[in-house]
């Protein structure tokens, strides 16, 4: 049998994506993956043809094909695309592509439904590293309004994928993962916390059985937006496999009136042979953005952990002058400076310097910081409001509420309605007001509540999405009032972790928990969607206040090496001896920051649990530094070899151990010969022989630098 189709075939990166426009013209992706070489249209319609499946006993006449846009009119029966109605009535859309326009890398289409006066205009891009970005738009062309219930983006996953990797976490524990058997059905994760939440998956992976960060075909949505969403795999007893993300919309939250239009979040699709490549895609991506932070990333020392609500200025200030001595480049002043504020149980919401605390204001500290030639950092959480802070007193109105009941609170706070202009613009004015009296470069942007019962009281509708929408026009308003203003994204930790958020600030703080020990597992996998220049990563004081472990200085800092690093410690009366340890490790940073914040990230998927194994290769696979990890005792003494993946295989490199004080630790152990004398190995040996790595103690580190020869 012959059908007429148009096939299209979008390449960029390694990637090929071919595309049928049959029947109704609504784009179906035949191929999303590795690249397919030249094809021509007779090829191109030969894989239309081979795709089709055939009708079976017991189905509907015409088996229903897995477009970017589902629909039940077509005989789809998984879930659909688009939902919503008008007062319920045309429920079930049945749109038709009228114009598909494409370039050798992306495509776009209108779509549309007379009956129910819909149009759908999506888009689909291969950037250059081979990442495909997806967004689709309804527009309301009727008379009458559209209540949108949901518009996501689907994308095919292949056959041979039958296992999903996604993350979970708490406070202090972001990014466990978990693995599933992908079987006939759904697997959904949503966030419903008005923010993406510290349980949120960055990215739903679906793969070949097993898949590594080193191998196995795997494929991954990331949805970058700071609201509630929803992401899942789903498998059809009918054969089609897809995965499907988009923003989880309240009751009513998004009513198109006529003429209005909704636009998806980006959904930004990645696929690689393991999850090495898969995340190099997406960090080539982020790389290429004009707004992508290129200066070398400053240490950067955080009062948190080391005075919390204790703002002495002489304490601040010895802080200061012991940061400036071990190389620090940004002060930050955390919470517990603006008015009432003396512990979490108020003063949010009153951006005004406290005149208790700080009776000459915040300049006396300012300028011992800038003094000693560091930039000065100040904390602020804008969406947040005590009920216990005169703003509450004055505008309960500017408080999100549902029905006129407030919510539960978190933390003791409240959130305020950024949707509402008077909020919105008080907000801007106050820390405008911040920006301009004192010179402030770097804002910590925290959110320490998840949002329940998040509505406005202007329109009695949930205002989730409103909120997200408001709060980036604030973040780029501050940044454009305040050039060079870098803002990091902080919520309880690692609460707001995702792309959209991150094309308005310039990093993410990854987790309030910074022992080096859970810091491992919360930064790779973190790390999959977020390269290391993005990534707050702090040395702690020598005992956890998270877990109360206690790790050596080099555990602490080898670690924080892999992201932007910084210092969250009261470091002013530190010995002589610790304050030149931990300024060996600042400058090992400082000399190897480029590296680590534009080379490839590398981990090994070692059988060990114990074993920890991560680097960073140049992007000219000139030199690397790796990081092996005791995480635990390992059953085999010594642990046996370690492979450094990722070098040019024919490249002969030399290795050595950067912190050689743990080389034949504890009783018993002979020197370790290479560490002695380096070796030079070929990349190829190193990716898949290896070399012994030194005995370590449990909880400690071995860093090893690799160069060409
Ligand atoms: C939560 C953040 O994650 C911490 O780093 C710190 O800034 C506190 N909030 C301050 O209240």
């Amino acid at each position: 049998m012959h059908h007429d189709s148009t096939v299209i075939h979008l390449r960029a990166g390694g990637t090929s994506v071919i595309v049928d426009l049959h029947d109704d013209g609504v784009p179906e992706i035949l191929h999303w993956g590795a690249d397919q070489g030249d094809l021509s249209p007779h090829e191109l319609s030969d894989i239309a043809r081979a795709t089709r499946a055939q009708r079976v006993s017991g189905g509907l006449d015409r088996p229903a094909r897995l477009t970017v846009l589902p629909q039940e009119s077509t005989g789809w029966q998984g879930t659909p695309g688009l939902t919503g109605s008008r007062s319920g009535q045309v429920f079930s859309p049945a749109l038709r592509a009228t114009e598909v326009v494409h370039t050798p890398s992306s495509l776009s289409f209108d779509a549309v439904d007379e009956t129910a006066r819909l149009r759908v205009h999506g888009t689909l891009a291969l950037d250059p590293a081979g990442v495909l970005s997806h967004s689709l738009t309804v527009t309301n062309t009727g008379d009458d309004d559209y209540d949108l219930v949901d518009l996501c983006v689907t994308l095919p996953l292949p056959a041979g994928a039958t296992e999903i990797l996604d993350t979970t976490g708490r406070h202090l524990r972001e990014r466990s993962p978990q693995r599933h058997a992908f079987t006939l059905g759904r697997h959904q994760r949503d966030s419903r916390k008005g923010r993406p939440g510290a349980d949120a998956t960055l990215l739903l992976f679906v793969g070949t059985p097993g898949f590594g960060f080193e191998r196995g075909l795997v494929h991954a949505v990331h949805l970058a937006f700071s609201g509630n969403q929803r992401v899942a795999a789903e498998k059809l007893v009918t054969g089609p496999a897809f995965l499907q993300a988009g923003e989880l919309l309240a009751a009513g939250e998004i009513r198109l009136a006529p003429g209005a239009s909704y636009s998806t979040p980006t959904v930004i699709a990645s696929w690689g042979d393991g999850l090495t490549e898969l995340s190099a895609r997406i960090h080539t991506r982020l790389r290429a953005r004009r707004v992508h932070p290129r200066s070398p990333r400053p240490v950067t020392l955080n009062t948190w952990e080391a005075v919390y609500f204790d703002h002495d200025l002489g304490r601040l200030t010895a802080l200061a002058e012991a940061a400036a001595r071990v190389g620090v480049e940004r002060y930050v002043l955390d919470d517990g400076w603006f008015h009432g504020r003396r512990d979490d149980t108020a003063g949010l919401g009153d951006w005004r310097v406290d005149a208790d605390v700080w009776p000459d204001g915040l300049s006396p500290l300012i300028d011992t910081v800038t003094g000693l030639g560091m930039q000065f950092g100040l904390w602020v959480e804008p969406e947040m409001v005590n009920p216990d802070s005169d703003l509450a007193r004055a505008h309960p109105d500017w408080l999100l509420q549902a029905a006129g009941r407030l919510p539960v609170e978190g933390r003791q706070q409240q959130v305020l309605d950024l949707s509402h202009p008077d909020a919105y613009a008080y907000i801007l004015e106050a820390l405008d007001a911040l920006l301009v009296e004192y010179p402030i470069g770097y804002l910590k942007w925290d959110h320490n509540r998840d949002l329940v019962d998040a509505g406005s009281t202007r329109t009695g509708t949930a205002a989730v999405h409103n909120n997200v929408v408001a709060l980036y026009a604030l973040l780029d308003e501050l940044k454009a009032r305040h050039p060079g203003l870098e803002i990091e994204s902080c919520a309880s930790g690692g609460a707001r972790v995702d792309l959209g958020i991150l094309d308005h600030t310039d990093r993410i703080w990854t987790s309030d928990c910074i022992d080096p020990i859970e810091r491992l597992t919360i930064q790779k996998y973190t790390g999959l969607l977020v390269p290391y220049e993005l990534m707050g990563a702090h040395i702690s004081g020598p005992e956890s206040h998270s877990t109360g472990r206690r790790h050596d200085l080099s555990m602490r800092a080898g670690v924080a090496l892999f992201g932007h690093l910084g210092i969250e410690w009261d470091i002013a009366a530190l010995s002589t001896t610790d304050e030149a340890e931990l300024t060996g490790w600042i400058d090992l940073y400082k000399a190897n920051r480029s590296l680590f914040h534009t080379g490839t990230s590398v981990h090994v998927d070692h059988p060990d649990p114990a074993v920890d194994i991560r680097g960073v290769v140049a992007t000219d696979q000139g030199s690397a530094v790796f990081v092996f990890s005791q995480v635990a005792t390992s059953a085999a003494y010594p642990v046996g070899p370690l492979r450094f993946p990722g070098l040019a295989a024919d490249t002969r490199y030399r290795v050595s151990l950067v912190n050689r004080e743990f080389t034949g630790i504890g009783n018993g152990q002979s020197p370790l010969d290479w560490a002695e004398q380096p070796v030079t190995l070929t990349g190829k040996y190193l990716a898949t022989i290896g070399l012994q790595g030194p005995v370590l103690f449990p909880e400690h580190l071995a860093v090893f630098s690799i160069t060409s020869v």
